[in-house]
């Protein structure tokens, strides 16, 4: 297959915002409980932390985190979370069935946060609760003293206020299945007065309102329009979400789950504009994609098990075993993310530990990296910089949930400081070679720096605690820079990181 690539240093698309590196990480299952926290763990540090798990989180540079729901955060009270340990309250999380001990809450999450090196990004609950506990959980986390709340935060331990400039205005409001679920007007009025409330405490502060759950609601995407017809001036986001899977086995359509995804974003662009012109407004709203991974594999035995379970304390649920397809699945979509990050300024990849999590860890045992940890990481670490515009010449193909899907998926990033242009390269061909020929303007005469890659797997291998480094990313070959022009020939199946400086 010929793929005819062509880059040129002035179609730029954005500037992209380091926070579409994202993550997300809910009170549920075992990603806090046995996830980063297990004090009993021979890993365990002071506060309780698995430092094997730090390292892991630590090494794929997460701009910021979304905590702590989620479904979880619609019926939480916060201040079950804080002051001695032993004086917390159990509670029954409603959203999973099981038993929330309260043993970390948002004074310990923050440690661990800083430790990891990642901003919060808080969620409150406007499902069970609402604009009251809102405001004065925001107290206690960013006012400095002298107030009620922030003087419990100080008499708690933490003196200095931790600035949280990211506020999730509840989690998926659409969804029949959340406690407090609400119409889009009602949730849109609630929203508004909240973000009102929050701009009124610190005009700094971002906030996040909640669009679709996935763009399968029968709400979508009149729920966009509704909610943001009431808030549209007080926030700076709309949510989406969005899981996919390959339950048919059909990986090509699965692949073009990717080019449905932008489809998704364009369309939610075209809702916020036209509320926009609508109201005259003059602010911008951007896209927050603040819950997207593969959530497939075993989804059905977890709602069949969860049924039938009488409220564990962290029981195992959501615990995807990745495989090789994931991981090209997710290359891909972290290249739509590129693509399209005028419109998507953040992205959480969710979640991080052990729920539908690109980091697993046994309870007293082992954590390993699964097979979509990597290109998470490479897009974390090198997809930094200008989002490029790239031209691609390549066969397509049509298949259930879109049509003219490219075989050769390419996202290019320049960073200009660094002086650095990656391009992500994933054939999605099952059984050609790409002929690459990309050619480069404006990039004076770089050189290949670094050539990474994930090929020859089958698409079934996964990782696991006995074989932790089984599918992996390997120095790249066959690739060149030959007169100016890069060359070479990618497998089929394969994804490539390739840095030119
Ligand atoms: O990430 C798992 C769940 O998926 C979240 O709690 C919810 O927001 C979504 O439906």
């Amino acid at each position: 297959m010929k793929a005819r690539v062509t880059v040129h240093r002035d179609f730029r698309i954005s500037s992209i915002d380091e926070r579409l590196y994202s993550a997300f990480i809910e009170h549920m299952g075992r990603a806090i409980y046995s996830g980063i926290y297990e004090p009993d763990h021979p890993q365990a540090d002071a506060n309780g932390f698995r430092k094997d798990v730090l390292k892991f989180v630590q090494d794929l540079r997460i701009p910021a985190i979304r905590y702590p729901g989620g479904n979880f955060v619609s019926a939480y009270n916060w201040e079950d979370g804080i002051g001695p340990k032993d004086k917390r309250p159990v509670r029954l999380d409603l959203a999973w069935r099981s038993k929330e001990t309260n043993q970390v809450g948002i004074d310990d999450f923050a440690i661990w946060a800083e430790q990891a090196g990642i901003e919060m990004m808080l969620a409150v609950n406007l499902g069970s609760r609402g604009l009251e506990e809102a405001r004065n959980f925001l107290e206690y986390v960013n006012f400095p003293g002298g107030t009620q709340w922030s003087d419990l935060r100080r008499s708690n331990g933490r003196k200095d206020p931790y600035g949280v400039k990211m506020w999730c205005l509840g989690n998926e409001m659409d969804g029949p299945w959340q406690i407090g679920h609400k119409v889009a007007t009602e949730y849109g009025r609630l929203a508004n007065e909240t973000a009102k409330a929050f701009k009124g405490f610190d005009p700094t502060i971002e906030a996040v309102v909640c669009g679709s759950s996935n763009d399968r609601m029968p709400t979508y995407p009149e729920w966009e329009r509704e909610v943001l017809e009431e808030c549209y001036e007080n926030v700076d986001y709309i949510s989406l979400h969005k899981y996919f899977g390959n339950k048919s086995k059909d990986t090509l359509n699965y692949f073009g789950k990717i080019e449905e995804t932008g489809r998704y974003i364009q369309t939610i662009g075209g809702v916020i504009d036209y509320v926009k012109s609508k109201k005259r407004a003059k602010n911008d709203v951007h896209i927050c994609f603040d819950e997207w991974n593969v959530w497939y594999h075993i989804r059905e035995d977890d709602s069949r098990r969860i049924k039938e379970w009488d409220w564990p304390e962290a029981p195992p649920l959501l615990e995807e075993n990745y495989n090789f397809e994931d991981a090209l699945f997710v290359a891909g979509l972290l290249n739509e993310f590129i693509r399209r990050s005028d419109r998507v300024r953040i992205a959480c990849i969710a979640q991080l530990v052990n729920v539908i999590a690109p980091i697993r860890a046994e309870k007293g045992g082992p954590a390993w990296r699964q097979t979509i940890y990597y290109p998470y990481q490479f897009a974390s670490l090198y997809g930094r910089g200008d989002a490029l515009n790239v031209a691609v010449d390549a066969p397509t193909y049509d298949c259930s949930v879109a049509d003219d899907v490219c075989y050769l998926d390419v996202a290019g990033v320049h960073d200009k400081a660094a002086g650095t242009l990656t391009l992500f390269v994933l054939n999605r061909h099952l059984t050609e070679t790409a002929d690459l020929d990309v050619s480069l303007t404006g990039f004076g005469s770089p050189s290949l720096a670094e050539h990474l890659s994930m090929e020859g797997y089958g698409l079934n291998d996964t990782n696991g605690p006995d074989k932790p480094d089984n599918v992996v990313p390997g120095m790249g070959t066959g690739v060149g820079v030959e007169d100016g022009q890069l060359k070479g020939k990618l497998a089929p199946l394969s994804y490539h990181v390739l840095r030119l400086s």
